[in-house]
């Protein structure tokens, strides 16, 4: 038995800049309407200051913390435990201050992919055909390592930059087939599931646009794109008929492990979640 006083636990984001997350928002949202006694924070932090600051929160009372960009890399030279799916996609977002210590790094970003489309397109079956994938950067690599679990029997994918998508088909494996970014059009032929991963589409960037003559209303589109909710992409495959699913959903999914695992409650994603952090 101990006669310590209970401690406040403590969690947050780092990131640099961080002012534009809307992570504190949603947590907070948590935290109010779950009663917990606990707070998140938005930490800016240098990444010559990163693993400093990461041996000191704990003796502070921080159970874990959200790692955003640009440590997100970075995180695994510095982490003890590393899961699987976080070393296959080579980034971390979620982070685990362990009684004994140790830092333990998870990356949650698949499974949010996975579990908004769960939630947003219950028709969805990802192992019905091929998946296309339009992008090659961090967040391709979660959105295509969990579609892979999920039992995707195809992954087609294409990015601007040709190598970073050639060095995702050899660290994922031969159901990765690389196809030519101008090409792009050519691989929605047959595919179920339908991904933009590109910034391409976002406020103040130019839209996603490819052709979608080949694209099947039966399938299911999403863009992990949020803001706005609804980009071009999303207009144009409604239009075809697809089920399409904005990408706030896997924001908000991402998040809801970390929040379990510090606070001790699987936190509800539903619509005041995303009135919360759309209004915040
Ligand atoms: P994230 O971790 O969010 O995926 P990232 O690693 O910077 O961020 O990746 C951004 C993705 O958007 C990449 O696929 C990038 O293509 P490149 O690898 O060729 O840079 C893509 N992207 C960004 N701007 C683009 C543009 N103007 N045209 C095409 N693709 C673009």
């Amino acid at each position: 038995m101990t006669t310590e006083h209970p401690r406040i636990p403590l969690a947050g984001v780092i990131g640099h800049p961080i002012a534009h997350s809307r992570s504190p928002a949603l947590h907070g949202f948590w935290l109010k309407r779950y009663g917990i006694k606990g707070h998140y924070i938005p930490m800016d932090v240098a990444p010559a200051d990163l693993a400093h600051v990461l041996q000191t929160l704990p003796k502070m009372g921080f159970v874990g913390v959200n790692i955003t960009i640009p440590h997100k890399e970075e995180i695994l030279k510095i982490a003890d435990i590393i899961t699987d799916r976080a070393a296959l996609i080579g980034a971390a977002n979620t982070l685990i201050f362990r009684k004994d210590g140790r830092i333990h790094a998870d990356n949650t970003d698949g499974a949010g992919f996975i579990a908004n489309l769960r939630q947003n397109a219950p028709n969805w079956d990802p192992t019905a055909g091929p998946a296309t994938v339009f992008g090659a950067g961090g967040a391709a690599r979660a959105v295509i390592a969990a579609l892979i679990e999920v039992g995707v029997p195809e992954v087609r994918l294409a990015n601007r930059t040709r190598p970073r998508a050639e060095a995702i088909r050899s660290d994922f494996g031969a159901k990765v087939v690389v196809s030519e970014w101008v090409q792009a059009a050519n691989m929605l032929d047959g595919a179920t599931t339908v991904v933009n991963t590109t910034s391409l589409g976002m406020t103040g960037k130019p839209d996603f646009r490819v052709p979608l003559d080949g694209l099947s209303p039966s399938a299911t589109v999403t863009d992990i794109v949020y803001t706005p909710l609804m980009t071009q992409f999303l207009i144009e495959a409604q239009e075809v008929g697809c089920t399409v699913v904005d990408g706030l959903g896997m924001l908000l999914h991402q998040a809801a492990p970390g929040f379990e695992r510090w606070f001790g409650t699987r936190p509800e994603v539903d619509e005041d979640t995303r009135r919360a952090v759309l209004g915040g």
